[in-house]
């Protein structure tokens, strides 16, 4: 066996034990290699055993010094494109207010929708490369970001372009989503903005590739599930797949859409309850929780226990946006599902890799394989479990995509 670089002095690789989504029990089944090897060829992963079992030649080797290697983290749900702040927001949800009225009231999201819509694009890359930056450094290696602050199809266009943009830059891989956030304040004129968004907006977007699926904002102050419905037909006439923001405030119907559609992930789950927890576990359709989103709100913690018992594939994710999670880091999140959804360490790990990966369609990624594209990280210490137990500083020392040691 020939490499272009061999990875010694490794103290532990700690992965799931082969690519695809785990549900349920399975969520605790990491693989432990401990005084490992890893070998990349050409920006892959050639090879990964006991170091004591490495009998091919590198070109180049590098002695890790005795810490513990994992793979990239994929951050399946991020709203990282912004303008404006939600500062005022912030202060006054701190002195009673809640997001559900201020939101009612003609803020919260739509204040970012207008400062994002008169922002250009060179000045919206600008804003948004930092906070890509900080989930890389957190440990994601892909990540997801929706649009969703356009509104009109035009600024939703303009989104999904900064976005394109954004994968060209940024070192991360990007995985974009077209978002239909939230509905005209006029009741007579959703039906309209739904037809201009399935005839004209959904098939632009399939044509020129700019996302690679539809998600929809579900919730008495956004869309009804039958409204829903109509974009996600459309969206699977055009090959694309569909993702929901479901169950954050009310149950009103969106968990069995989804699951119904057999959309990738149903994401929020706050106010599941125990029947749904049931209907989304018996299906192939990945439960996305979002901690932050409990944190920053101080709404309920998303059932993400009783979701692995009863056997779901369970994905965590940042929300990486202003109104509901500032929370920058893809680590962090994984750390404060452990804290606020009772995840064991190791489904935490299992719902930032291959779970989180399925999530958004991506069979083969976040786990350490030979074939894989070489995306990993090094950790401060020599212990995996380091990732999701550290809060507040950085678990992770380097961060390598398709072989290629980052810096930031
Ligand atoms: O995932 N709940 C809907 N959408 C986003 C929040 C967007 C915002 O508040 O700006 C979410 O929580
Ligand atoms: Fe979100």
């Amino acid at each position: 066996m020939n490499a272009d670089l061999l990875l010694t002095g490794i103290s532990q690789i700690a992965t799931a034990p082969k690519p695809g989504p785990r549900r349920g029990a399975a969520m605790n089944d990491l693989q432990i290699i401990p005084r490992a090897a890893l070998a990349v060829h050409r920006g892959c992963i050639a090879w990964v055993g006991p170091e004591s079992e490495w009998h091919g030649q590198a070109t180049e080797s590098c002695h890790l010094g005795n810490l513990a290697v994992v793979p990239g983290l994929v951050e399946p749900h991020t709203h990282a494109v912004w303008a404006g702040d939600r500062l005022a927001d912030f202060e006054a949800r701190s002195s009673g207010k809640s997001y559900e009225d201020i939101l009612q009231a003609g803020g919260g999201i739509r204040s970012t929708i207008q400062a994002t819509a008169s922002a250009q694009k060179d000045q919206l890359l600008t804003l948004t490369l930092p906070r890509i930056h900080s989930l890389v450094r957190s440990g994601a290696t892909i990540i997801e970001v929706k649009s969703g602050y356009g509104f009109t199809p035009e600024a939703e266009l303009k989104m999904l372009e900064t976005i394109a943009l954004l994968g060209q830059t940024a070192p991360a891989r990007i995985i974009a989503t077209l978002l239909i956030h939230i509905p005209p304040t006029e009741r007579s004129s959703r039906a309209d903005y739904l037809n201009t968004v399935c005839d004209h907006l959904i098939p632009e977007v399939a044509k020129r590739k700019l996302a690679t699926a539809v998600d929809v904002f579900i919730e008495k102050e956004a869309w009804l599930p039958e409204e829903a419905e109509q974009v996600f037909r459309t969206t699977q006439s055009h090959g694309l797949s569909i993702k929901l923001h479901s169950e954050q405030f009310h149950s009103i119907g969106g968990l069995e859409l989804g699951v119904r559609m057999q959309a990738l992930s149903i994401d929020h789950l706050e106010a599941c309850n125990d029947r749904t927890i049931h209907v989304i576990a018996a299906s192939k359709t990945v439960a996305t929780i979002l901690p932050g989103v409990s944190l920053h709100l101080g709404i309920p913690a998303a059932p993400g226990r009783k979701l692995v018992d009863a056997g779901a594939a369970v994905a965590v994710g940042t929300d990486l946006n202003p109104g509901s999670s500032p929370l920058h880091s893809t680590a962090e999140a994984l750390a404060l599902a452990v804290r606020l959804n009772g995840l064991t360490p190791q489904e935490a790990f299992i719902a930032g890799t291959v779970n989180a990966a399925a999530a958004l369609g991506l069979a083969d990624a976040g786990s350490i394989h030979i074939g894989a594209p070489a995306d990993f990280l090094v950790l401060h210490g020599g212990d995996w479990r380091d990732l999701v137990y550290t809060l507040g500083a950085n678990p992770v020392a380097e961060i390598w995509i398709s072989g290629k040691r980052i810096t930031l």
